[in-house]
């Protein structure tokens, strides 16, 4: 495909911009991009981020100088294909006969049913079953399309890196079918955790490189790696965060979910969901599913973020947008956990793919504008709804999304009778058991 990103304007990099005020609920934010102001209810959906990759304050490319063209060049065929309806129609080909799409949005009776007032009132539940794509998370929407945009583009091997292992295997899975060279980057500390995902990435043909420590070394090492191959690598991301126009993009090719579940609950009810709950790690799988419904106002959005341990207000968490503060991560201003002298502080989470410590700079902003409510469930509480769905709807949750079916427990009682909820089940947990049985004594289970 010609390319002409040369020519484009580049984006105002580098520039700091002052840390928004504490978070409070402030419905009348407003939006700036270069032609207009506007409050956040009368901003579409397809106008955010502006031209230079910013949602209010946050995002923008904070990257070295190596990394400007290529970004430039990413920015460019992503837009391109946005329009281009070649590249919808395979991927929306692929969507359906490789990914497994439309997944279904279950009514879940049995806990509908527990959550029932002793009057037999309470909100009608309904799990977005994302667990059932191909590869077994919501990860392989994305995953999909960045790898069929970087073929078009030329490119001949990908780059990436995991840390629950969901998306290498997804990663893995689509190199193999579209015959593309795979490195997948994992932190030892994940690789522990895990193993059998490592495994599966081998089988499926990509090259594992473990790194010492956790996903942040992992990712520095994949950095590195996509530096030195600019030319012919394609770096695959899989989280909501990163300079822009990596947060738009991968946000873009997860939003099929929230399509799909407008599309589901006109036909099944004949209206809007009244509320969409997602657990929030970068933030990827919550905006797949809320960006849909944004400028629908009356459909409350809530993400739930890692607690850890102890009682949602201990030291070790995961509560980027809960309990961090602004600042620059990954490329893009967002919030982020950090300490009295801006550097990052350690993530806690029995989900490894939440233990994340910066977040998507669009949550963030939806946060700010006060369109996205946000709250912990710590790891007990996270265990336990695992437990709850495995055992009431025989369906196996992803740590991860466990956190956002805890937040049920105290959302359902203060929810009138026939509200209809949507819980994004983001991922399957069959690798989690080993997890959940180590923290159950056996006889409890
Ligand atoms: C199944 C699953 N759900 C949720 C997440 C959390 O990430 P995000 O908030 O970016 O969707 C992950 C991360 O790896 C995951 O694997």
């Amino acid at each position: 495909m010609a390319c002409n990103y040369t020519t484009l304007s580049l984006p105002c990099v580098g520039k700091v911009v002052p840390a928004v005020e504490p978070p409070t609920l402030n419905t009348n934010l407003k939006y700036t991009s270069k032609s207009c102001t506007k409050t956040l209810s009368t901003v579409s959906r397809v106008e955010v981020p502006n031209i230079v990759g910013k949602f209010g304050n946050f995002g923008g490319k904070f990257v070295a100088e190596v990394l400007i063209t290529p970004l430039a060049e990413l920015e460019y065929e992503f837009n391109s294909v946005l329009l281009d309806d070649e590249f919808k129609m395979e991927v929306e080909t692929a969507l359906r006969d490789y990914v497994g799409r439309e997944t279904p949005l279950y009514h879940a009776q049995k806990l509908t049913d527990n959550y029932k007032n002793i009057n037999g009132r309470g909100p009608e539940i309904y799990i977005k079953r994302e667990d059932l794509s191909h590869g077994g998370s919501y990860k392989m929407n994305n995953v999909v399309s960045q790898a069929i945009l970087a073929k078009r583009m030329g490119r001949k091997s990908i780059i990436t890196v995991t840390s629950t292992g969901h998306h290498g295997v997804a990663v893995a899975a689509v190199c193999a079918k579209l015959s593309l060279d795979c490195t997948v980057f994992v932190g030892t500390k994940d690789i522990l955790r895990k193993p059998s995902n490592v495994q599966l990435m081998e089988l499926l043909g990509a090259k594992v490189k473990p790194v010492d420590g956790g996903f942040q070394a992992a990712a520095s090492e994949s950095t590195r790696e996509w530096i030195e191959k600019l030319q012919t690598g394609y770096y695959l991301a899989g989280t909501a965060v990163g300079p822009h126009p990596i947060p738009t993009m991968v946000r873009e090719f997860n939003s099929v979910n929230g399509k799909e579940t407008r599309k589901q609950a006109m036909e099944k009810w004949g209206g809007t969901p009244d509320i969409l709950i997602a657990c929030v790690g970068t933030g990827c799988n919550a905006l797949g599913l809320f960006h849909e419904f944004i400028s629908d106002k009356n459909v409350r959005m809530i993400g739930v973020e890692g607690g850890g341990v102890g009682g949602n207000t201990g030291e070790l968490h995961s509560a980027s947008l809960v309990r961090g503060e602004v600042g620059v991560y990954h490329g893009a201003m967002c919030y982020l956990l950090q300490d009295g002298d801006g550097q990052i502080t350690k993530t806690q989470s029995v989900a490894s793919g939440l233990e994340f410590p910066g977040v998507s700079p669009e949550l963030s902003f939806l946060k700010d504008a006060g369109r996205i409510e946000c709250y912990t469930v710590n790891d007990e509480e996270a265990l336990d709804a695992y437990k709850r769905l495995c055992r009431l709807e025989g369906i196996v949750p992803a740590l991860e999304a466990s956190h956002a079916l805890a937040y049920l427990e105290k959302l359902c009682p203060t929810l009138p009778n026939g509200a209809k909820v949507v819980v994004n089940c983001s991922g399957s947990g069959y690798n989690d058991a080993t997890t959940v049985l180590k923290s159950f004594q056996m006889d409890e289970i």
